[in-house]
């Protein structure tokens, strides 16, 4: 039954280029499962954008002797050309504190803090903070850095540790430093408020269970772990200038912004806001998705980000009242990089010998889109972390992608340019194995389906590219050029199965190989929009053919340079 559907995705900090480890962990499942649902007839709204505010967009400015606005701007726009290029496309990419989206998430995110205030939820306190006396100010989040007090990791920041993914306690960090001027720090009192989250501890643990079977059990036992250990109260207000404004009628929150973490979901809805305002004239109707439930929310996401999906923000969602919970929050794992046989974690550094691979650069090289979206969900790590290997990303591209599908389809249908004038042959010699081939395809279809329904891409792939080594290997039992010379009607049926086949390959393509599945509907010189998940009839015999054209190029070891 078509319904509704809001996908998210994480909105990226825009003070960096995005790497295949992004695309992997959020972006590219939520544009697959978009695609999908849309192929399925569902009225589905695509949203991200750029998580502008907060202190990582303000150290990026003091490293890069600019403005927190510039760098917004620049890594917004970059990120976003950065999706077009690899077909991620949203219907909405806004920015929090971009020119054409910020007032609008100003007032949501205003609101949204007036009503959980207006409800009590949260506590007002004077406490203290890590503070840099040389460079007079404040130290929240990533501003301080020292070791962690879950783990022992000696890298983890103010907000987050990067190595077990807790919520840091910035007053129990070992060895605490300011990032800005590399000194120890000093603690002073300042005033904040703090969410309660300990409230929502038991309708979050029991919303939470009832997801049970259906989300990742990742992100649920992570979750269900955390409020298990006591769910701290949060401040969701810092000492920075640069930001949304605390709007409250109180000295105390004067040159106060919103935390980060509380803002950047919120642009969510007021992004959704901003289409609606867009498209149908009135923000309001953002309502149909975010306050009924016949929509269904799906938040896609890296596993860094499951602490706020599955936990802060439904509890803020709750504490605020007037929107529905997510149906589902979609995690995965870190994808690592492989580098001289080394698995390493993806750094940031440009020039570091560990680069990860820059979708600038790989875009830039002219590489196809599609190789990497089928390399980085056939790597997807959906239930644990996988590496990418540039090495091993050619040789899929060459034995998968070009020596399976591309190879089938263009052994096929250059048999049919050349023996049948380019022309659907006809079907009437067609053999039980040829009706068994045709059955497979719109079970396959069905198996597919069914994997994306359930967020699982990497398997939904396989069986993709399962069905389309069958199809080879129909192929070459079939052996029409042998029975092109002796049995014309056998070859006949044999080339049309394949040419079916190669119809329901491209519709089972489009989700996860966009530019490819064109290609394919192209060459069988049918109309390449809209694509619709369901079993299509054969092309009647006669039908005329596009051109072949080769459907993946191989690559040469080292493409990745
Ligand atoms: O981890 C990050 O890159 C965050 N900027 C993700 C924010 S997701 C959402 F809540 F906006
Ligand atoms: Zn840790």
């Amino acid at each position: 039954m078509a319904r509704r559907y809001l996908v998210t995705a994480a909105l990226p900090y825009s003070n960096n280029r995005l790497h295949v480890g992004h695309i992997a962990g959020a972006y590219l499942p939520a544009d697959t499962y978009v695609r999908y649902l849309r192929a399925c007839g569902h009225d589905v709204r695509f949203i991200c954008g750029s998580d502008d505010n907060g202190v990582a967009i303000e150290i990026s400015a003091l490293q890069e002797s600019s403005t927190p606005e510039q760098i917004a701007r620049r890594y917004h726009d970059r990120q976003a050309a950065d999706f077009a290029a690899l077909g991620i496309a949203f219907d909405v990419y806004g920015g929090t504190h971009h020119p054409d989206f910020v007032a609008l998430h100003e007032q949501f995110s205003q609101d949204f803090f007036k009503r959980i205030y207006d409800k009590g939820c949260f506590t007002k306190r004077r406490t203290k903070q890590l503070y840099d006396p040389q460079a007079a100010r404040f130290l929240p989040d990533r501003f301080v850095r020292g070791t962690c007090h879950h783990c022992g990791f000696d890298r983890a920041t103010g907000d987050q540790c990067e190595a077990c993914g807790q919520m840091i306690e910035p007053l129990l960090l070992k060895n605490p430093i300011s990032v800005i001027t590399g000194q120890p720090t000093e603690v002073r009192e300042t005033t904040h408020w703090y969410l309660r989250l300990s409230d929502f501890e038991r309708p979050l643990q029991a919303w939470l269970e009832s997801k049970q079977g259906h989300w990742r059990s990742h992100v649920l036992n992570f979750a269900l772990g955390q409020i298990k250990q006591g769910l701290p109260e949060r401040s969701m207000t810092r000492d920075i200038t640069w930001g949304i404004p605390v709007p409250l009628d109180d000295p105390d929150a004067r040159g106060k912004v919103l935390y980060v973490w509380f803002d950047a979901p919120i642009g969510y809805m007021s992004f959704t806001a901003a289409w609606c305002a867009a498209h149908e004239g009135d923000w309001r109707s953002y309502e149909k998705w975010w306050s009924d439930p016949d929509t269904a929310i799906v938040h896609f996401i890296g596993e860094d980000n499951t602490v706020f999906h599955a936990l802060t923000w439904p509890a803020m969602l709750m504490a605020e009242g007037r929107h529905q919970l997510p149906a589902a929050v979609v995690a995965n794992n870190f994808l690592n990089q492989k580098i001289g046989g080394e698995l390493q974690k993806i750094s940031k550094s440009t020039s570091s010998p560990d680069a990860p691979v820059w979708i600038e650069e790989y875009a830039k090289k002219g590489l196809d889109p599609d190789a990497l979206r089928y390399y980085l969900t056939s790597q997807a790590p959906e239930s644990a972390r996988t590496a990418f290997d540039p090495e091993d990303f050619v040789t899929r591209n060459n034995s998968e992608l070009v020596a399976a599908l591309g190879n089938f389809v263009n052994r096929s249908l250059t048999f049919a340019a050349r023996y049948f004038d380019g022309k659907v042959p006809d079907t009437a010699a067609q053999t039980a194995a040829d009706r068994a081939h045709v059955a497979q395809a719109a079970h396959t279809l069905q198996k597919v389906g069914a994997c994306l329904d359930e967020h699982r891409f990497r398997a939904g792939l396989e069986e993709l590219m399962a069905y389309a080594r069958l199809c080879n290997e129909y192929f070459s039992l079939r052996a029409p050029w042998s029975s092109r010379k002796d049995n014309l009607p056998d070859c006949a049926a044999a080339i049309a199965t394949c040419i079916h086949a190669i119809h329901m390959l491209a519709i089972m393509t489009w989700p996860f190989m966009p530019g490819a599945a064109c290609r394919l509907l192209r060459m069988l010189g049918v109309p390449d929009s809209p694509i619709r998940w369901q079993e299509v009839p054969p092309l009647p015999a006669g039908h005329r053919l596009g051109e072949p054209v080769i459907l993946f190029a191989k690559l040469e070891p080292g493409a990745l340079g």
